[in-house]
């Protein structure tokens, strides 16, 4: 059993990479483990809309789609099947999620096609929820985190998750900016905790 933290910022050692670290360190606080995937390092090609999805429906898992393992996105999504508690750590880039980070999450879209056809190795997948951390730098913008959210929250929808309410932070730039506010990295490793907790009860 273990946590996977899903990494967005194409920035290395940022404000991002430091709120995965606080998200490890609240489920390890918490008794749990958890893998981190920094999806700037992973090859990822784009999703070709090429209809093969719609066409393969008597096929499972990563041979739906016609890149199937030409590249790293199918072992990206193996955790979203397996993990006990997913977490997604994203800067807010054009009031949005990363490109490398869209471009995996439009790879789901052979899930998206799997679950309308009620196939089993996708539909009876167990409720989950995912958490996710959102930081931008500007300090306004009433709907700064709005079009992340709602990607993230259909996105997850696919494996049967279901995305709680974002922890969200603005006027956070610099690359060593969070680290400046512990009240911030507290918060983030509360929710680190609380996941495993909550993921981890007994029915
Ligand atoms: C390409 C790009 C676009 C950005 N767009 C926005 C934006 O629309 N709104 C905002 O508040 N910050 C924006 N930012 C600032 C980042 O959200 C901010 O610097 C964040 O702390 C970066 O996280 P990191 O340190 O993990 O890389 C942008 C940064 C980049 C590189």
């Amino acid at each position: 059993m273990k946590a996977v933290i899903y990494t967005a910022s194409h920035r290395r050692e940022g404000n991002t990479d430091r709120v995965a670290e606080l998200l490890e360190a609240g489920v390890i606080k918490a008794g749990g483990k958890s893998e981190i995937i920094h999806v700037r390092d992973r090859d990822v090609r784009p999703c070709l809309a090429c209809g093969y999805c719609d066409k393969s429906t008597h096929l499972q898992g990563q041979q739906r789609c016609i890149l199937g393992k030409k590249d790293e996105a199918w072992a990206m999504f193996e955790p979203m099947f397996t993990a006990q508690t997913v977490f997604f750590a994203s800067p807010i880039y054009f009031y949005h999620l990363p490109s490398r980070l869209k471009t995996w999450i439009d790879r789901g879209q052979q899930f998206w096609k799997a679950r309308i056809d009620k196939e089993t190795w996708i539909a009876d997948l167990p409720r989950r929820t995912v958490h996710s951390v959102l930081v931008a730098g500007q300090p306004e913008g009433i709907k700064l985190f709005e079009g992340a959210r709602l990607t993230l929250k259909y996105f997850v929808a696919n494996f049967n998750m279901k995305l709680a309410s974002p922890l969200t932070f603005r006027g956070v730039d610099a690359a060593e900016d969070l680290r400046h506010h512990t009240e911030m990295e507290k918060l983030i490793v509360e929710c680190g905790q609380k996941a495993w907790q909550d993921a981890t009860l007994p029915e």
